[in-house]
């Protein structure tokens, strides 16, 4: 036994690990050929946000948000969801729970009187409620980022404040090695506080950074904006949707993390923060939820006495009670749960290998996505996709292509790009396009097996292999509109 067990290499070295986790329960998909798939892509104008989502056969990547499978533990604690309507069990279960994540004072005493965390619904009435108190201060103000998400600008640009991206150069270049390509760009933000910083009233840090391909955020990086932020006199907020992703390449790529644990990382990034929004459908690995919390005494609260009062009428007015902000008992037990789980190693470390061993397996097929992967999708290059093709920035070759994966393998996709981020002025029958353009895949956390996604990318070669038949797309609807792609309907032009 002794000299097998020498010989033997063991798991550890194994090319192919088994997951960390089995399959509790089994959803079957619904049943539907090619030719069912093509109608219904043509009913819905090519919008896949309208493809029902029973009809699709394949993967389901459009988004990783509250499209988590829930573990086990997580489905017991939802049966002990308390749904009274003030101070339910799970509040101040989630409290402990935030506390410990994140570290201390993100969340006073209920009756400290000093409010400092708000529950909503989920991250976007969080973002709102942040953005319509500060819109309301005053005009002209400006919020700049490492990368707003689209529904974060959104809100921001409908308080009338000006939302900016200081996305680092990194980004853009396809010959940068950088492992932390979703940075803030700290001399554009030295600039324009030194030009501006009485308009700003609070820098944002997106971790990980979707909007810029979904790339994470050194240490380095946040610390340094935090002290470039408050040498002006300004919090550092982060919008900490992904942060165990986040925490997770800190700790395999940046010099002097490789001991810490995912909890340590974590806090150490939160010490650096004046607040964060959340939108708990991600690193919550619940189905629903979002938080903003306010660190009690730090820059933010001193700068604004006034907003966590603002900020619990609004909750009050449009959410519920601040004790359960806009969530039911049991989405707040599964959360309780979920953080418990979010920060473990061996569920990082399968998430996030499986994400990047799915860009990989598209870079041995020739595939242009964006490298290095980040935590939750794989980005496709959709400019390096249709280049040699007729394909014109204004055809959208992205929609093209996610109406095609969709209706010819069943595989859904969602275009960040051109039409998601772009414009148009009606006036001057002019578009104005983003400087990113992507194809998102999106992995739902802890639902695919490698089979599924080896059976995308063979999808997904056989379209680059025919893409210069692809057709472009006309927009029959929506090209107007605000937050368009949501919207929209499309045409093949031939
Ligand atoms: N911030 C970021 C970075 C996000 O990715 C999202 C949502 C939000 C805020 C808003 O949170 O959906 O709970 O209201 N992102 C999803 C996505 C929708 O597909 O990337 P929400």
């Amino acid at each position: 036994m002794d000299n097998l067990m020498q010989a033997l290499k063991g798991e550890a070295n194994l090319a192919v690990k088994p997951r960390p986790y089995f399959n509790h329960s089994v959803s079957f998909k619904g049943v539907h050929d090619r030719k069912a798939r093509t109608e219904m892509m043509e009913k819905v104008g090519l919008n896949v946000f309208f493809f029902p989502a029973d009809m699709i056969t394949g993967c389901d990547f459009l988004s990783d948000s509250g499209t988590t499978t829930m573990t086990d533990e997580q489905w017991a604690a939802l049966h002990m969801g308390d749904e009274s309507y003030g101070s339910n069990k799970g509040y101040f279960m989630l409290r402990d729970a935030v506390n410990d994540t994140f570290g201390q004072g993100f969340w006073n005493e209920p009756t400290a009187n000093r409010p400092n965390a708000f529950l909503f619904h989920q991250g976007r009435a969080a973002e709102d409620a942040l953005f319509s108190v500060l819109g309301a201060l005053g005009e002209g103000q400006i919020i700049p980022s490492n990368g707003h998400f689209d529904t974060t600008e959104a809100n921001i640009e409908a308080n009338k404040i000006e939302a900016v991206n200081l996305f680092s150069s990194e980004l853009k270049d396809p010959n940068s090695t950088s492992k932390f390509k979703g940075n803030i760009d700290t001399n554009r933000l030295k600039t324009l506080l030194a030009e501006s910083a009485d308009k700003i009233p609070v820098v944002y840090i997106t971790i990980t950074n979707n909007t810029g391909g979904g790339q994470p955020v050194s240490m380095a990086n946040i610390k340094e904006a935090s002290e470039i932020a408050n040498a002006a006199g300004k919090p550092l907020f982060l919008d900490s949707c992904r942060f165990a992703e986040n925490a997770w390449f800190i700790q395999k790529n940046e010099e002097g993390y490789a001991q810490k644990s995912i909890k340590e990382i974590v806090r150490e990034m939160f010490s650096y923060a004046d607040g964060f929004t959340i939108s708990f459908k991600k690193d919550g690995l619940s189905n629903m939820g979002g938080g903003l919390f306010l660190r009690d005494g730090g820059k933010f609260m001193q700068s604004y006495p006034q907003i966590p009062d603002m900020l619990t009428n609004l909750q009050i007015l449009q959410e519920g009670h601040p004790t359960y902000g806009g969530m039911s008992g049991r989405d707040i037990m599964t959360l309780v749960v979920g953080l418990k789980t979010i920060t473990r190693q061996e569920y990082l470390d399968a998430r996030v290998q499986q994400v990047i061993d799915f860009g990989q397996a598209m870079v041995d097929a020739g595939i242009p996505v964006l490298t290095p992967f980040g935590g939750h999708a794989v980005y496709l290059d959709v400019n390096r996709f249709f280049e040699g093709t007729n394909m014109q920035p204004g055809d959208f070759g992205g929609i093209s292509f996610t109406a095609i994966l969709l209706a010819a393998y069943g595989h859904r996709a969602c275009e960040l790009g051109y039409f998601a981020f772009g414009s148009y002025n009606g006036e001057t029958n002019e578009e104005k396009f983003p400087e990113v353009n992507f194809v998102r895949f999106a992995v739902p956390r802890l639902r695919y097996e490698k089979t599924d996604l080896d059976s995308v990318v063979e999808a997904v070669k056989e379209i680059y292999e025919n893409r210069d038949k692809i057709p472009p797309t006309d927009v029959i609807y929506g090209k107007e509109l605000p937050l368009r792609h949501f919207k929209a309907r499309f045409e093949f032009k031939n």
